[in-house]
Parts: C-alpha cells; sequence; structure tokens
C-alpha cells in the first residue's frame, strides 16, 4: 500500500499555495445568488451596499441600463452616497441624458447638479427620472473574498418601486452597458466582462458570476462542451419605450427557424431578423417576461404543431388556461423528458437551442399542464420584438453572455445532465478554497 503521506503532503502544498497567490493575485470572477419569487415569477439576487453594507434584494433585468433601487434601510445608512456630478467624467462614461437639481435636504435621491437619466420598471411601465449616485458595494469572489467598488445607481423615486417582487428593492441591470455589473467590475477589477446565468425554478437557487472562472465538474465540461452563437444588436435608438425597454441594450440572437419534434415550422423570416431602420423583430432574452413570447403568427404556428406532436405521443389535450394557447391532461404525460422538444435554430441548421418538457410544460392546475409559451403582444408606440426567449425557457441552462467576444454560450438543460443552478455555485467557488 502506498504511503498516507504522500496525499497529505500534496493536500497541503496546494493549500499553501493557494493561500499564497489568493493573497497576491486579484479576482478573477465574483459570485452573486438567483432566486425566483413565486409569486411575480421575478428572478432576484442579493447585494450589499452602502457605509452599513445594507443587504438588499433586487431584481435582474438583461435589458437594464443601471442598478436603481429604494430602500430606507439604505436611506438610513448611506455615510458614503456619492452624486455623479454633471460634466464629470463619470457622468459622460454613463451616457446619461441630463442634469437635475433638488430644493430639499440633501440625502440619497436629492442632491444638485447631478447626472441624471429615467429608470425603467419594465414590470408595470413606470418610469422615473433622478440622479445617480455611487456608493460601496461589496462583492464576493469566487475565491470567497469580500473586494470593494464604487458602484453606480439610481435611488430610485418610490413609485418606482410598485409592481416588484415583495423580497425585492429595486433592479439589478445585467445589459450590455457601461454600468451593469458586468461592466463595472470588470472595469473595477481587470477581468474579464462576462456574465455566465444560471437561474433557478421557484423555490431552488441559482447563481451568476460575473468574469472568468474555471468551474469543477459537472460545469467545467459543460461550459467547454456549450454551443455558441453571436450576440446581435439591435441598433433602434428611440426613446426607450418603458414596456419595451432600450433596445441596443438587450441582448438579441439570431434565431433562423423552429422545429418542433422533427418538423420546422413555416414562418414568416422578416419576421426572425432585426430591422435595421425600425428596430422590428428579431429575438432577444430577457429575465423580466415570465414565459417566452412570439408573434401572434409564429405563436399560432408553434401551438398548432405541438398540438400535433402531442397528440402522436398519447398527450391528450384539455381546455386552454389564459394565457397558454395549449394545455394537456398532465396525467398523459410521462416525464419532462417525453413531450415534442422545441428548437431555437440559430446560425446553422446543426446549431439550435433544444428546450425539453422542465421548459416547455407548465403546471398550471390540478391534473393540467399548458405548453409554456405565450402571444406577444405588439406595441404600437414602439418596436416589437418577434420573439422574446423569457425566464421560464432559461432556467437550469447555463448560459454565458461574452459581450467583447460578442458571443452566448448556451447549454442544454443541465437535468439532462443530471444536475441543476443549484449545483453551479459550489462548481464556481475556487477549486483551491472551501
Ligand atoms: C448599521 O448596522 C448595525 C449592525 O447591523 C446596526 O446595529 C446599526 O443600527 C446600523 N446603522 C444604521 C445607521 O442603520
Ligand atoms: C441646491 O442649490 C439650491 C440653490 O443654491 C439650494 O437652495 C439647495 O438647498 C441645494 N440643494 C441641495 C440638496 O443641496
Ligand atoms: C439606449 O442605449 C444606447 C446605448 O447604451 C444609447 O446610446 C441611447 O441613447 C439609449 N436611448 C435612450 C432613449 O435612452
Ligand atoms: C411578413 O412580416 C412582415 C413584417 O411584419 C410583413 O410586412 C409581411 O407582409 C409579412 N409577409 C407575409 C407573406 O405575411
Ligand atoms: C405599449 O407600451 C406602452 C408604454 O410604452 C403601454 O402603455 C401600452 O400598454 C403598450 N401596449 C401594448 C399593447 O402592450
Amino acid at each position: 500500500m502506498a504511503s498516507p503521506s504522500v496525499p497529505i503532503l500534496i493536500i497541503s502544498s496546494l493549500l499553501l499555495s493557494s493561500l499564497f497567490s489568493n493573497a497576491l493575485t486579484s479576482p478573477k470572477a465574483f459570485i452573486f445568488p438567483i432566486r425566483k419569487d413565486g409569486t411575480t415569477n421575478q428572478y432576484y439576487t442579493t447585494i450589499q451596499i452602502g457605509s452599513n453594507a445594507t443587504t438588499l434584494n433586487v431584481g435582474i433585468d438583461l435589458g437594464g441600463n443601471f442598478l436603481w433601487f429604494n430602500s430606507l434601510d439604505y436611506f438610513s445608512a448611506a455615510d458614503t452616497y456619492r452624486p455623479i456630478l454633471c460634466g464629470t467624467k463619470r457622468c459622460q462614461i454613463a451616457n446619461l441624458i441630463g442634469c437635475v437639481f433638488c430644493f430639499s435636504a440633501a440625502a440619497p435621491g436629492c442632491s444638485n447638479n447631478t447626472c441624471a437619466d429615467w429608470a425603467l420598471n419594465p414590470f408595470t411601465g413606470t418610469n422615473g427620472y433622478s440622479g445617480l449616485s455611487t456608493d460601496v458595494m461589496l462583492a464576493l469572489s469566487t475565491r470567497g473574498t469580500q473586494y470593494k467598488l464604487n458602484f453606480p445607481f439610481q435611488y430610485s423615486d418610490p413609485i418606482l418601486s410598485q409592481g416588484l417582487a415583495t423580497p425585492t428593492a429595486g433592479l439589478l441591470a445585467l445589459g450590455r452597458t457601461r454600468l451593469s455589473l458586468q461592466s463595472q467590475l470588470s472595469s473595477a477589477f481587470k477581468i474579464r466582462n462576462k456574465l455566465a446565468l444560471c437561474i433557478p425554478p421557484s423555490g431552488g437557487n441559482g447563481y451568476m458570476i460575473a468574469g472568468q472562472e474555471v468551474y469543477r465538474e459537472p460545469f467545467r465540461r459543460i461550459s467547454e462542451s456549450m454551443w455558441t452563437t453571436p450576440l446581435l444588436r439591435n441598433p433602434w435608438k428611440g426613446f426607450g419605450d418603458e414596456v419595451i425597454g432600450n433596445l441596443s441594450n438587450t441582448y438579441f440572437i439570431g434565431v433562423k427557424s423552429i422545429r418542433v419534434g422533427g418538423t420546422s415550422l413555416a414562418l414568416n423570416k422578416t419576421l426572425l431578423s432585426i430591422d435595421k431602420v425600425t428596430g422590428e423583430g428579431g429575438t432577444s432574452l430577457r429575465t423580466v417576461r415570465a414565459y417566452t413570447s412570439l408573434h401572434g403568427s409564429i405563436y399560432a404556428a408553434l401551438v398548432e404543431e405541438f398540438v400535433k406532436a402531442a397528440a402522436g405521443k398519447g398527450m391528450k389535450r384539455v381546455a386552454s388556461v389564459a394565457p397558454f394557447g395549449a394545455c394537456f391532461d398532465s396525467k398523459t404525460i410521462k416525464s419532462g423528458g417525453d413531450v415534442p422538444t422545441v428548437d431555437l435554430i440559430l446560425q446553422r441548421k446543426k446549431v439550435y437551442w433544444r428546450f425539453y418538457g422542465w421548459n416547455t410544460m407548465v403546471r398550471v392546475g390540478k391534473g393540467v399542464m399548458c405548453l409554456a409559451f405565450v402571444e406577444g403582444e405588439p406595441n404600437t408606440t414602439g418596436p416589437t420584438t418577434s420573439i422574446v426567449v423569457a425566464g421560464y425557457q432559461l432556467e437550469n441552462h447555463l448560459l454565458e453572455f461574452d459581450v467583447p467576444a460578442s458571443k452566448l454560450g448556451f447549454s442544454s438543460s443541465l437535468l439532462l445532465r443530471g444536475t441543476s443552478c443549484k449545483e453551479f455555485g459550489a462548481a464556481a467557488l475556487d477549486p483551491y478554497i472551501g
């Protein structure tokens, strides 16, 4: 038998070298938890901000421009609150549109000569114009160390918080902007401007990682074998519609067709591409919508083909339950892996994002499950995106938004690999620590 002293020696030298490198090297990535509020279907994370490191839950918005919140806990512990003054470099970088003054006592949300912009509540369509400021945020690195950075945000009018999930105080931006979480961490710590997102279903835990990390198995293999597709930009720069958001901050991908089971849907291809002038059409990704929505004609084609393919699998159709267009007797559905698949075909026929029953069927009542896609409502006040891939379809997938490389990496359902977003946190922590 081998001497037991050898492995002990190896372990202790690994520990030593890791403690050493932790002291000498800067962080590579930061980790944040994600949960889903079952009542509103909103996804949120937890941040710590201000002189007293006030802990706040904030929704996550893949299309958001900057962090905004309103919290009395923070208000009473805001000694390090600093307005971003008009005409400063910081204001310029933020690309904000105006300058505000305030004629009451100075406090969070009330300061003079302050760089300002509209914040958007994408759940209600409310928006609010206020100044932006910075305060100290604590962020946990994947090595388990807390770091501080000055983080920009808007201390918002309380009216903006209406319609947010009860545990949350605001919304954290993960969009394609310089004020998003990953951009700010990237510039503060010179780490890669990349975001890995793994969102959980209700009652579960998920995580997001800003920066670049090598994961433990099985996530190492999953992330190395992901499909990638170009991230596209919608060039429309019109006034950010409250419901739509600022489309140029939103991540788009190029869906070329949709397949259900083995059958491609006959679709109007014009709807699938982004109109460079009007901003109409295309496919975006949003965490502030519960279910993927599709332009009426695409939705009708999806429902028709899905119902046909489901019948072939012995799924019995029952009366529809709004907002869903096709529902089934759940006793006739064997498992999440045994319903017709829905594929979004991307840049080539062989590159597709396949959704299984875990992400295509939702339980809506006793004995009834529905196809978890909805018909998108056209908006007359701004361009309508034809396909919005949303929360329920993203759950338990690993997604990597790599903006400098303009690439989205996506896995298939983690459940197929016998894992889930819950395991992603432990897999992302530095392999030599904890
Ligand atoms: C700061 O936090 C401490 C400990 O949680 C608490 O006792 C104190 O009241 C807080 N201060 C303010 C101004 O909120
Ligand atoms: C802003 O400036 C005005 C005019 O000088 C002053 O009355 C007001 O108190 C200032 N507001 C704050 C928040 O300092
Ligand atoms: C939308 O965002 C883009 C890029 O961040 C910016 O140039 C544009 O001014 C924004 N539009 C509005 C209406 O805020
Ligand atoms: C396809 O969609 C575009 C954009 O909505 C529309 O203008 C066009 O008429 C549609 N074509 C057909 C054949 O329906
Ligand atoms: C279009 O957006 C406006 C606000 O931008 C909103 O008030 C309206 O309800 C939306 N219309 C539809 C049909 O969604």
